[in-house]
């Protein structure tokens, strides 16, 4: 006789509790035991719930190496849901086997899971377990089908409605539960005060402050007054939501005929164009993709859509101050070059316009698609080709937590037919689609990974570029933490290229989320050890820290609309000396698509209740000392230089509050997870 004790832990959160009946099989090498209830005295799998029970077999069953979990419904009417977080065995011979779950059962069902060391397919000899991962492969790929939402554009989850979600992707009940407060409280809030039915110009400036009155932040208070200063205007190329625009110029591009005479003013007597662009100094924000997109129509009014240059100077003070705005990408008298010097509202139209393309290359390609659309690729592939007991597996899963929601509810609610983005922004759906499919067919894979994207813009020593500084520094913490890991599992390129597993992981995100683009620059298949560790700390970065970097200031930065404005009802000015306040204002969105469009972003901006932070691993899925060494020094790091950070921001917030926080650690989440 052999007896075996089972310890289940059940998961902490809202409703993880079941009164189904539970039961344990255990396949060891030597056998398997009987099919045997897990029942003590009183209630057993509540909420929180860790409880010892026996398995008695009529011999040793060798190694342990499978369990299955069977969860029989005593009655489908009251049968809930059970989230069991994981298992430990002890056999009478002192040996401990863990097995990781982090899994709802519903119903009745049988999970069969592996004990947690990490394994490559090459490690997994035994046919058990070989037929074992194949299996679990074969039903995440039935329930985790790939779509297409356009052409040239990245697939995504196959599923109608966030509704349809299988329960191991949905959000946690606190999440859901604040999600869908924070949405209502908004449309209610607005509705009564009347806001969000009225098509009109915003009658005064002063009154878009009332939208969000109880709202503010401190920098939002900030930017109100702010909004117009030059040196805030440049500080936004560089610490702002779009921080991969601004480019090194080092010859005035001949389609923006900038000449001397037009910037001697801004540059000051002792120097010259020709010289600030020999010394480095000048630098361009071009908005070249937006050049005839079409634009949308919103309140049956149609808008206009411009596809601006900037030329900016990094002065002896170190400030980037704009030089030059032309709004179109064809030179003439028609598209005059807007100076500092300009009448008043000239220059702050010009501005605005710039900033209106900037939320328009913000939100549909630096946050969507190259971190939300890219993210969900990553996650799908690692659901559909990465079995549990993949090392690979439990390094990128808790990177993809809440993401395949989140895009579930933002292609239900902002990028479909008539969602936010179709009725209160300047491209509407349509041009939506236009842009991706343009950013997506010459994205290369060098433009995702920080250091090389810095390099090519001609950035690189840029001062005051906290994006950059604190971003270098998370990217060398993921990259040394992936590094870490992968070493521990792949002793050379042969193991890495032997990895059928790991080679269809990165096929798919070739096909699916690349399009097949060779010219990407994207991989089609892992050759070498360094090639792995490169491409995991891009999707890592990627889903923290970057989705951080442009997704958590949307409503710092955009709750003073005029410096975020989503649509535009008047065309780019054509003529020097015609702007004035009034005509700013019936150009700027109108009063319900400020509203809308404020919502969402203070909704995107909002913290989840459940956050979990970048390098926390609240599931244990590695279970062997070594890699949860590499976890520990990977939080090391983080806390290190969120400590460089916080001693940084002490000077910085002398200038604007808080410093730069969005790639604070603390405040960086895990997964693209709102
Ligand atoms: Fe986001």
């Amino acid at each position: 006789m052999a007896t075996y004790n089972v310890q289940v832990v059940t998961g902490k959160q809202i409703r993880a509790g079941t009164i189904d009946s539970v039961f344990a099989t255990l396949v060891g090498t030597h056998g398997e035991s009987p099919k045997t209830v897990l029942d003590n005295w009183g209630p057993d799998f509540y909420r929180g719930a860790v409880h010892d029970y026996k398995v008695t077999c009529e011999q040793d069953l060798g190694e342990i190496v499978l369990l299955r979990l069977h969860k029989e419904a005593v009655c489908n009417v009251l049968s809930t849901s059970w989230y069991c977080s994981f298992v430990t065995v002890s056999s009478h011979k002192g040996e401990v086997y863990r097995f990781p779950c982090y899994q709802w059962i519903a119903g009745s069902d049988t999970l069969e899971l592996r004990e947690g060391t990490a394994k490559t397919p090459a490690m997994d000899t035994h046919p058990l377990l070989q037929n074992q991962r194949k299996k679990q492969l074969q039903q995440r790929q039935s329930c985790y089908e790939w779509k297409k939402f356009a052409e040239g554009i990245p697939f995504h989850l196959d599923v109608a409605s966030p509704q349809e979600l299988d329960t191991n992707i949905r959000f946690s009940f606190v999440k859901a539960v604040d999600f869908a407060n924070r949405s209502k409280a908004q449309q209610v809030e607005l509705k009564l005060r009347g806001y969000s039915t009225s098509q009109e110009s915003w009658e005064k400036l002063e009154d878009i402050n009332k939208v969000f009155l109880f709202t503010e932040t401190d920098l939002s208070r900030y930017v109100v007054k702010h909004w117009k200063d030059d040196a805030f205007f440049g500080y936004q190329f560089l610490n702002g939501l779009n921080p991969r625009m601004i480019q090194r110029c080092t010859e005035i591009p001949s389609n923006f005929p900038v000449t001397q005479d037009m910037v001697a003013q801004s540059l000051g007597a002792s120097t010259t164009l020709q010289k600030e662009l020999e010394k480095g100094s000048i630098f361009i924000a071009d908005y070249r993709i937006l050049d005839g997109l079409s634009a949308g129509i919103n309140n049956n009014c149609q808008q206009y859509i411009a596809a601006p240059l900037c030329l900016l100077h990094l002065t002896a003070q170190e400030q980037l101050m704009p030089l030059a705005i032309q709004l179109s990408q064809t030179p003439g008298p028609e598209a005059p070059i807007f100076l500092p010097s300009d009448p008043e509202w000239d220059w702050i139209l010009a501005k605005t316009w710039v900033r209106n393309a900037d939320f328009h290359v913000h939100q549909v390609l630096t946050h969507l698609l190259r971190t939300h659309l890219l993210a969900e690729v990553f996650t799908m592939a690692t659901l559909r080709h990465l079995p549990m007991c993949h090392p690979l597996y439990k390094l990128l899963i808790p990177h993809t937590r809440y993401t395949l929601h989140i895009n579930a509810l933002a292609r239900e609610r902002l990028i479909s037919e008539g969602g936010v983005f179709d009725r209160a922004t300047g491209v509407g759906l349509q041009g939506l689609i236009e842009l991706l499919q343009r950013d997506l067919k010459t994205m290369t894979y060098s433009s995702l990974c920080l250091s090389e994207d810095l390099e090519a813009r001609g950035v690189s020593s840029l001062p005051n570029y906290y994006y950059k500084k604190d971003g270098l520094k998370i990217w060398a913490a993921v990259e040394s933490f992936v590094s870490g890991i992968v070493d521990l599992y792949y002793k050379d390129d042969r193991s890495v290229q032997d990895d059928f597993e790991l080679q269809s992981w990165i096929r798919d995100v070739f096909m699916k989320g690349f399009l097949q683009q060779e010219s990407s620059g994207i991989p089609s298949a892992f050759k070498t050890v360094k090639e792995l560790k490169k491409f995991f700390t891009m999707a890592i970065y990627t889903s923290s820290a970057q989705h951080s970097a442009v997704n958590s200031g949307q409503f710092d930065l955009g709750a003073w609309m005029p410096n975020f404005p989503p649509s535009m009802r008047k065309p780019p000015p054509q003529t020097k000396g015609a702007a004035s306040l009034e005509d700013y204002l019936d150009t700027i969105p109108a009063i319900n698509t400020t509203c809308t469009i404020l919502s969402t972003l203070w909704l995107l901006s909002s913290k989840s209740p459940d956050m979990v932070r970048l390098g926390k691993y609240p599931e244990e899925h590695f279970t062997e000392d070594a890699p949860k060494g590499l976890i520990e020094a990977f939080q090391q790091d983080l806390h290190r230089i969120s400590q460089e950070i916080e001693e940084r921001n002490k000077s910085v917030s002398k200038l604007i509050p808080s410093g730069y926080e969005y790639l604070y650690p603390p405040e960086i989440e895990n997964s693209v997870a709102i």
